[in-house]
């Protein structure tokens, strides 16, 4: 096989908010820069990014500060965070929202023309900035105008399949170009994995098609240490009917304007769960509320509860969620006058690649930012935390990458490595004959929703595990693509789609068996409160020689002790 190879410094995988933060920072050094999506430039998930964006700017309430938000953060995080991460984040998330406005953003606005600011659940004060709720599409577009302002070069429909390694050191990605079929190497001194997330292995997910975790299972395979798997977010709001819209995200920001969730009885049941913070408790605990209600008979014949916003002035609605209004109204109906039905759905994995506050992994050469990293958000993210974390973490990935690659040689490539590669990726398409992608991805995909979801114990995630391990055998052996066509085959990269997410589904099913205690988003009902003695610990997962290893590891605590601790936070 002719090879083809692409040579850049620094090579940014993934172009939502992350990558494409990372491309404009790197771009900044001079250094050549490269981005590769999946999808077409501007169509990553963060576009579906509704409410907002935490940064502790005080524009409403004067008393706010970073160290405020750093205490919110972990709060909510269960303190499984990383605490030198939070740190970051809370102090430069002011100054990248703020080179958004210069990029051309436009957020929404007080009175006074600063910049508007909502209040997000298990937050002291007001501080998630917003454009209507449609923040993600904002930045998203801002962001891609200033690539192209810039000229950074991307390469769009492109599926990144392996990082490839010289020593200790990043070489670059082998990835199959969609439009082609053709398998090549893209070569750089500096990687930044910025792939996002994997709603997609849950059956119900607000999460965009493209969101499978592939970031998470090529890092995995080349050896690169992930931290706390299990922790996935489920979102408390997603839309319940139809079926075919089940579990597209329903913004908090309906709750930070007032909406109140309520069983068939019509009975506000948060006051039963969280009489304090009612509708705006942490997300982990309203998905934990509205689940119960389900199982225990109070929801609608859906699978729902209701979400009621009706009684707010219908200007508000208009003017702060029109998306919400317009979405509603496609599928007839009208939040001004009549409840929504919602139910929780997979939103954010806050497990992920672990990285240092300088974005570094444990490859040289190799970055990573935005949803594929872990640690940030600890047991349960805040809302508003994560398009913050893309714009932080991003901005730092594409500096380090970029000094990075000013002060190292070209890495050799092993092309004994790349042929295997291919064989790998080549398998299910030369097959004549097997298994169907479709049918394996969603029994996979109910597999996850129904013994490794919001609640969880100890036989049903062994199961799974058996479920997971069965099925792995049975594609590797047998997966087939019945459309053998090299351009376009959508097919073809969907069955490779399905390995990674065997990857994600076996380091997330394994650290939720290991993690004997319930914390954060994990709910394990068999061990239903937190075990602060054995359990303040991250679980670090790491391949070595195809073994899927699981290693406990205390959380480092700096400066920020847990209320259990002292009460001085
Ligand atoms: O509910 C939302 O608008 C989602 C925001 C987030 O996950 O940060």
């Amino acid at each position: 096989m002719t090879l083809e190879i692409i040579d850049t410094d620094v090579l940014i995988v993934g172009a939502g908010g992350a990558g494409c933060r990372a491309a404009i920072a790197a771009s900044e050094l001079n250094q050549d820069v490269l981005i590769i999506t999946k999808d077409i430039l501007g169509k990553a998930h963060t576009v579906m990014a509704e409410g907002g964006y935490n940064a502790a700017l005080a524009n409403l309430d004067p008393d706010d500060t970073w160290e405020i938000h750093v205490r919110d953060t972990l709060n909510a995080g269960a303190f499984l965070n990383d605490q030198e991460l939070v740190e970051t984040l809370a102090k430069e998330a002011p100054d990248r929202v703020y080179d958004l406005e210069n990029f051309g953003g436009i957020f929404s606005r007080t009175p006074d023309g600063l910049i508007m600011q909502r209040p997000f659940g298990h937050q002291t004060y007001r501080r998630t900035c917003y454009a209507g709720d449609r923040t993600g599409h904002e930045l998203l577009g801002t962001l891609t105008d200033e690539l192209r302002r810039r000229e950074i070069t991307i390469i769009d429909e492109v599926y990144a399949t392996s990082l490839l390694r010289d020593n200790n050191h990043v070489a670059g990605v082998t990835i199959i170009d969609i439009k082609t079929g053709n398998f090549k190497v893209v070569r750089a001194s500096s990687v930044v994995m910025a792939a996002g997330g994997a709603g997609r292995i849950y059956e119900t997910t607000t999460n965009a098609q493209a969101d499978v975790g592939s970031g998470y299972s090529i890092a995995y395979r080349a050896g690169i240490e992930l931290i706390d798997m299990e922790q996935f977010q489920f979102h408390p709001t997603g839309v319940a009917v139809p079926p075919s819209a089940r579990g597209r995200l329903v913004t908090e920001g309906v709750r930070g304007e007032g909406g109140i969730l309520l069983n068939k009885n019509g009975e506000r049941f948060m006051k039963k769960y969280n009489p304090k913070s009612m509708e705006l408790s942490g997300r982990d605990e309203v998905a934990r509320s509205i689940a119960t209600e389900i199982r225990e008979g109070r929801g609608t014949e859906n699978g729902a509860v209701y979400l009621d916003i009706s009684f707010i002035p219908s200007k508000i609605i208009e003017e702060r969620l029109p998306t919400m209004l317009e979405d509603f109204l496609d599928i007839g109906l009208d939040i001004r006058n009549e409840p929504m039905e919602v139910t929780p759905t997979a939103h954010h994995m806050m497990g992920g690649i672990k990285i240092n506050k300088n974005a570094e992994t444990n490859l040289k050469g190799l970055y990573a930012a935005g949803e594929v990293v872990g640690g940030v958000h600890g047991g349960n993210r805040l809302g508003g935390n994560a398009l913050a974390d893309t714009q932080v973490f991003g901005q730092i990935a594409g500096n380090s990458a970029s000094i990075h690659a000013k002060s190292v040689s070209p890495p050799k490539l092993d092309r004994k490595i790349i042929d295997q590669e291919y064989s790998r990726v080549i398998a299910p398409l030369d097959r004549a004959e097997g298994l169907d992608t479709p049918k394996e991805k969603s029994q996979l995909q109910k597999c996850m929703w129904d013994k490794a979801g919001i609640f969880r114990i100890e036989k049903d995630l062994k199961d799974a595990l058996q479920f997971i391990e069965k099925q792995r055998e049975r594609v590797i052996a047998q997966l087939m693509v019945k459309n053998k066509a090299t351009r376009y085959n959508t097919e073809w990269v969907s069955s490779l789609e399905l390995y990674d997410m065997l990857d994600v589904c076996e380091m997330l099913v394994r650290s939720a068996i290991m993690r004997k205690e319930s914390r954060g988003a994990h709910y394990r009902t068999d061990y239903p409160t937190a075990d602060h003695k054995q359990w303040l610990a991250n679980i670090i997962i790491k391949n070595q020689n195809q073994q899927m290893i699981l290693e406990k590891r205390p959380v480092i605590i700096t400066k920020w002790k847990p209320p259990w601790i002292s009460n001085s936070i």
